[in-house]
């Protein structure tokens, strides 16, 4: 994998929209696959400066955002669509017809899931997809032990991640259960990753996702089996990888 560690989170995700935006100005309809949670919103918000100063065109891109929680509206403000639309598409005025979030609503979960798949393909597969990664190791709503060959599905999330998240919500209670997210299968088909994680508390699950066995234990893992990783950490994420100095060293002497 491809490791970058930058002295802030803000200087990690400036990083990631330059480099985001290199890859839609070589392709103006780049597809690209879309994170939520605290970790993209200043790559969120570099992006939205960027369009501002003429510097990006996303008119002509598509995304498709990694999960939903199963039993909210996409206008309910704790949902991922709500998210993205006050974080990212309202503010770039992107037409929404060319933004994909799972329907958490879908009366029929399994063709939801099913005709999500079908997007992607018939959009011609995600080009670049953007990652942040739980405590535990899960990247979109993949929990521990999610089968590294999985598709877009509905899962059942650990009662970590429901705490992790229960500040979006009233208590860890009212978040809901079940999520819709694609599966590690699904990531693993994108033809680029940016994975970001950022702070202390990301630090065990970004060394284990880098450094420790492939395993569907730390679902993370199976992106060492991706041609094509790059990881934009802070000094806390990277704070327990062992091999931190031979990162900085490539990173510093890049081949020609
Ligand atoms: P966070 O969540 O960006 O809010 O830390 C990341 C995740 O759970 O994938």
């Amino acid at each position: 994998m491809d490791v970058r560690v930058y002295r802030s989170a803000e200087e990690a995700s400036s990083a990631a929209a330059a480099h985001i935006a290199a890859l839609v100005a070589r392709k103006h309809e780049a597809v690209l696959g879309l994170a939520t949670g605290d970790t993209p919103l200043l790559l969120y918000r570099q992006l939205i400066a960027l369009v501002r100063s003429g510097g990006l065109d996303l008119s002509r891109t598509t995304t498709f955002n990694l999960d939903e929680y199963v039993g909210l509206s996409g206008d309910d403000p704790r949902s991922y669509g709500h998210y993205m639309r006050t974080n990212l598409f309202d503010p770039v005025g992107i037409d929404l017809a060319r933004t994909h979030v799972p329907d958490g609503l879908a009366p029929d979960v399994e063709a939801e899931c099913e005709a999500y798949e079908h997007a992607i393909a018939a959009a011609g597969g995600i080009d670049l997809q953007v990652l942040g990664i739980g405590a535990d190791g899960h990247v979109g709503f993949n929990e521990p032990t999610s089968s590294l060959g999985s598709r877009t599905r509905i899962k059942t999330l650990t009662r970590r991640t429901r705490a992790d998240n229960a500040r979006f919500f009233e208590s860890p209670d009212d978040v809901p259960l079940h999520v819709l997210t694609m599966g590690i299968g699904t990531i693993l088909d994108s033809r680029e990753v940016l994975l970001l994680a950022f702070g202390d508390g990301k630090a065990d699950a970004v060394a284990r996702t880098i450094e420790g066995p492939v395993g569907a234990i730390v679902p993370a893992s199976a992106l060492q089996l991706h041609r094509n990783v790059r990881v934009l950490l802070d000094d806390g994420a990277a704070s327990r990888l062992a091999l931190r100095a031979y990162y900085d060293e490539v990173a510093a002497n890049l081949p020609p």
